[in-house]
């Protein structure tokens, strides 16, 4: 039989890509579905099938694919040009904008990926507090830093008690340095996370959390367990990081109003 157009474009693509892709999720068996097209919530495949996306690039693209003000808004910069080694108005425009969005906003920093701003945020953290430990929940996904990525694929077989959770690699090679420095919490169980925080209370950094975590489930946290653990920062003087990469896009400040946190240093509860 001929092969199809993406069995070739598989083929090809498993010469110079690892494992013949370049971003693990859209792996499919027996090989990933390549886009020719797309339009609003619609995308046509090489093979002319056509499919509602319900991905939207895993949700970062909230207006559809290709909408006509985009495109237009991105042609006419492109044709001024895309990228300076010089500062612009636009990227003082837009932090104007998203720092209007949200009162835990007081500046932003612009990186190219989620991976980097939690990477950023986790150093801010250490820088502030002149320590090295960082606490995640379990199973949460926060991107691909040593730090961040532990004991996002634990298993009953390597996930130890539960009052004691294993810090467990995702890469083979992951540092034991990057292990013992992350703390893993169980998700929406203040009690147990708070006891086991209390173990390493003067070398903690950070506590890391996605508010709707996906690969826990897609299950907002309980406002118990928020609340628990932003005291626990405050009283701790450990810094409280909220990983929105996903969620902030889920109401105009993002989902961290759904828990009634104060923004910025001030003290809770
Ligand atoms: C909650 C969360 N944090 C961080 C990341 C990493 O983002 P990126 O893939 O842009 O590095 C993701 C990616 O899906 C994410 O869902």
């Amino acid at each position: 039989m001929k092969p199809t157009v993406s069995e070739i474009l598989y083929e090809q693509a498993c010469q110079v890509l690892p494992g013949g892709v370049s971003r693990n999720t859209i792996f499919r068996t027996p090989h990933p579905f390549y886009a020719d097209k797309a339009s609003g919530c619609r995308v046509t495949d090489v093979e002319g099938v056509e499919r509602i996306d319900f991905a939207n690039n895993m949700a970062s693209l909230i207006h559809g694919h290709a909408h006509p003000a985009i495109v237009s808004a991105v042609s006419e910069q492109l044709q001024r040009g895309s990228a300076f080694s010089m500062a612009t108005e636009a990227e003082v425009c837009f932090a104007q904008h998203l720092c209007s969005r949200s009162p835990a906003f007081d500046k932003i920093r612009f990186v190219n990926s989620g991976t980097e701003a939690v990477m950023a945020g986790v150093k801010a953290a250490r820088a502030f507090t002149g320590r090295a430990k960082i606490a995640k929940v379990e199973g949460a996904y926060h991107g691909t830093y040593d730090y961040a990525e532990v004991s996002q694929t634990s298993s009953p077989a390597n996930w130890g008690a539960p009052e004691r959770p294993s810090s467990v690699p995702v890469a083979e090679g992951t540092p034991q340095g990057a292990l013992d420095d992350v703390i893993v919490i169980p998700f929406n169980d203040p009690e147990t996370a708070v006891a086991i925080l209390n173990q390493h209370a003067g070398g903690t950094a950070a506590v890391l959390l996605d508010p709707m975590p996906h690969r826990v489930g897609l299950i907002p946290a309980d406002r118990d367990f928020v609340h628990a653990l932003r005291r626990w920062c405050d009283v701790n003087d450990a810094v409280f990081l909220f990983d929105e990469v996903i969620t902030f896009r889920s109401t105009y400040e993002g989902a961290q109003a759904w828990f009634d946190v104060p923004a910025g240093p001030d003290r809770f509860g």
